[in-house]
């Protein structure tokens, strides 16, 4: 194929996804991979089409990011978000901030605006405020889903996710026409969790990492498991080694498993633009596209699709 190859895949998280709610992870996620493509293909750069294609997610409230959020223990959303510039290897995030409606927006001025990589809570919101980023009402952000299972919560019917099935962290990788790579993710975090919980989503080499020499994870899943083995650094070494992408997001579920009994997925983009998935939970939902599909192709359920020959994108 002619031409600069551009590319970007999505995730929507990787749990027990109810059957009655993966249409609308489904759609999500392709609309996600639309948005972020449609953007490469206007001559934006690989940040711009992630920061796009999460901003979609994040106001989906299907998914635990931004509007849909789960409820922490105190009953209200705890909302993370991270942005890596395979270009530069810099760094944009947030963490623990109740009143952004887009954390991938934040996380973004936090990359090219505050001379940190990690800002978090009330300073993080601060920092909104000072670039002119209006904050919302963090009612705004909850969803009747999620109010619901509070009161279950408050009630004594749950103790925690495991109770309703998991959670869906939002992520993102993209390939530009330079050649140019970036991750992110953005997510509610884990329900019920104490004040001030981080997750793996936020921090970079663990939830997400780009390299432009080689390539850009994300990924989803139980964050207490997947600081412990720092996974999507784990993958990025294995693209290195010369693992294709769905090898690479193999060999990094593959350590998670033996190292801490976990299990996540991960969304991974080579410098070619092939596309590796991967999970070990039931589910993941994940969408993507790239230079030579007529549209984004996706689904919840990726167990045997990796960058493998079935699934491996035209060169
Ligand atoms: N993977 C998202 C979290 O655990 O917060």
């Amino acid at each position: 194929m002619d031409g600069p190859i551009q590319a970007i895949v999505v995730h929507g998280g990787a749990w027990s996804i109810p059957s009655e709610a993966r249409a609308a992870h489904r759609a999500g996620c392709l609309a996600a991979a639309e948005r972020g493509f449609g953007v490469l293909s206007a001559g934006g750069s690989a940040l711009d089409a992630v920061v796009a294609a999460i901003e979609l997610l994040e106001d989906d409230p299907t998914f635990d990011a931004g509007r849909g959020s789960v409820l922490s223990a105190e009953g209200r959303v705890q909302l993370d978000a991270g942005l890596m510039d395979g270009r530069t290897l810099h760094v944009g995030a947030v963490a623990n901030v109740h009143r952004v409606a887009h954390p991938i927006r934040l996380a973004r001025v936090v990359l090219e605006r505050s001379g940190h990589h990690l800002l978090v809570g009330e300073g993080a919101e601060q920092f909104a405020i000072a670039q002119g980023l209006a904050l919302v009402e963090p009612d705004s952000l909850v969803v009747d889903r999620e109010r619901q299972r509070y009161a279950d919560f408050l009630a004594g019917r749950i103790a925690t996710e495991d109770d309703f099935g998991g959670h869906d962290t939002v992520g993102a990788v993209a390939l530009d026409g330079d050649g140019q790579l970036a991750a992110g993710n953005s997510t509610g975090g884990v329900a019920f969790s104490l004040p001030g919980r981080v997750g793996d989503a936020p921090v970079p080499g663990v939830g997400y990492v780009a390299d432009s020499r080689t390539g850009g994870v994300a990924c989803t899943g139980w964050g207490e498991h997947i600081l412990r083995v720092a996974l999507a650094t784990r993958a990025l070494i294995a693209l290195e080694g010369g693992a294709d992408a769905g090898d690479a997001a193999r060999e990094a579920l593959g350590v998670l498993e033996r190292s801490v009994q976990g299990r996540a997925g991960l969304i991974v983009l080579d410098r070619h633009g092939r596309v590796g998935l991967a999970h070990s939970t039931q589910c993941l939902a994940h969408a993507y596209r790239r230079t030579g599909m007529t549209e984004a192709v996706g689904g919840t359920e990726a167990a045997t699709a990796s960058s493998g020959p079935s699934r491996r994108p035209p060169r």
